[in-house]
């Protein structure tokens, strides 16, 4: 117990030996059981390197492609348009650069909603200091797509690629891929989606011509992203040649962790419908309690697009990074897309582009293990943890 954590027994303390909370899956779910058992079975039997021609050789070489082919069929795609990568960052890095590239005789402009992944921002930051242009399309207050200035910024000439996330990551705003979709299409351009959010969760959007993901947003082991670039797509790596991954990803894929990603996400999808539908009813209670427990509280994003399991909402006169330490020291883990996360120290620029507030910002993510008895207690816990943090900053009358 770290020393301002409430003594057990008072109110807002983890009841005793309560394991933390942890609603961080949207930046790592836990491992799903089927993928820690598939990883130790596949140190064992897959260790050898894929690429060489002995029995030992042959045998990872089965695995990789069982994998492969295990994750094409989750996500309706051609094994051989899929690429394992080593984390959805480098799989947007190479969605973007890579299809800037293959594209290069139509133009160089980058066309993107302004909340994309940070990957995918600094990506295209890449490309115009490269010399290239970058065309950000903003979105409105829930977080969607304004969907008349993309199908503009994508008719413009000179777009050798489109950039849509799925699925907001920081407030869980579904986007509309397939219009977004139709757009680009009607002038010959295609269009990547980030659906890291996504993938194991919701069924996936048509429409697109490169995807990417990542495993341990899914439940698979961390250190293993997705990239898919269909047939027929003009794509072309931005790396030095490599033989590897059909020339997409560079270096000697991991492959215990690839399968330990497959299993994951095969046992993931199976119960996916299901997951959906019990975590968007704890999404939907804290939706309506925060706001009706805590004063000065936005719940943002679409209330009715929405990821199953993401809901963000903002305190006034709260600090982001004081809140998610007092709510650590009570058993919650939680990120925050707030003015001073301790990861970028920068206000979020979706919050920023959605025109919300960011102060205390709080994201939740549930996973499969996620319980109502945790919801309640953090539903329970929070009013007294934002209250003290307003009295501290001298803020008392709300
Ligand atoms: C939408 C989105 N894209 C890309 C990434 C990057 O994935 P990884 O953590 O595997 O690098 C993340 C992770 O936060 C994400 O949420």
């Amino acid at each position: 117990m770290s020393p301002d954590s409430p003594p057990p027994g008072a109110p807002g303390a983890a009841p005793a030996g309560a394991p933390a909370a942890y609603f961080d899956a949207a930046s790592a779910a836990p491992p799903h059981p089927v993928a820690r058992q598939a990883l130790l079975a596949a140190l064992d039997d897959g260790w050898a390197d894929p690429a060489r021609l002995y029995a030992r050789a042959r045998r990872a070489r089965q695995l990789l492609d069982a994998a492969r082919a295990a994750t094409a069929e989750v996500l309706r795609v051609r094994p051989d348009e899929l690429s394992f990568t080593g984390s959805g960052t480098t799989a947007a890095h190479a969605a973007v650069l890579g299809g800037l590239a293959g594209r290069r005789r139509a133009g160089a402009t980058l066309v993107h909603s302004a909340i994309e992944h940070s990957a995918v921002l600094h990506a295209a930051r890449r490309h115009v200091d490269a010399g290239g242009a970058a065309v950000p399309v903003p979105v409105d207050r829930l977080g969607r797509l304004d969907l008349a200035a993309w199908s503009a910024a994508v008719a413009a000439p000179g777009v050798a690629l489109a950039a849509l996330i799925s699925a907001s990551h920081e407030v869980g705003t579904v986007q509309p891929v397939e219009r977004a979709a139709a757009a680009c299409a009607a002038h010959g351009v295609p269009l990547y989606v980030d659906a890291a959010q996504s993938v194991g969760r919701v069924p996936l959007p048509a429409g697109w011509s490169v995807l990417s993901a990542s495993a341990h947003k899914w439940g698979g082991p961390p250190g293993v992203g997705v990239l898919v670039v269909r047939k027929g797509t003009r794509w072309e790596s931005p790396y030095p040649a490599d033989e590897r991954e059909a020339g997409r990803t560079p270096g000697v894929p991991d492959l215990p962790a690839i399968v330990a990603a497959a299993a994951a996400l095969r046992a993931v999808s199976a119960e996916a419908a299901d997951q959906a539908a019990r975590l968007a009813g704890l999404v939907e209670r804290i939706r309506r309690v925060v706001p009706a427990t805590v004063p000065d509280v936005e719940v943002v994003g679409d209330p009715d697009d929405r990821l199953p399991h993401l809901v963000t909402f903002s305190c006034l006169y709260v600090d982001g990074e004081a809140l998610l330490h007092a709510l650590d020291r009570r058993g919650f883990a939680v990120s925050s897309g707030s003015s001073c996360t301790s990861s970028t120290l920068r206000p979020s620029h979706v919050l920023e582009a959605m025109g919300v507030l960011s102060h205390g910002n709080v994201r939740i993510s549930l996973h499969p293990g996620s319980t109502e008895a945790e919801v309640d207690r953090f539903l329970a816990v929070l009013p007294r943890v934002v209250a003290d943090l307003r009295a501290e900053a001298g803020v008392t009358d709300l």
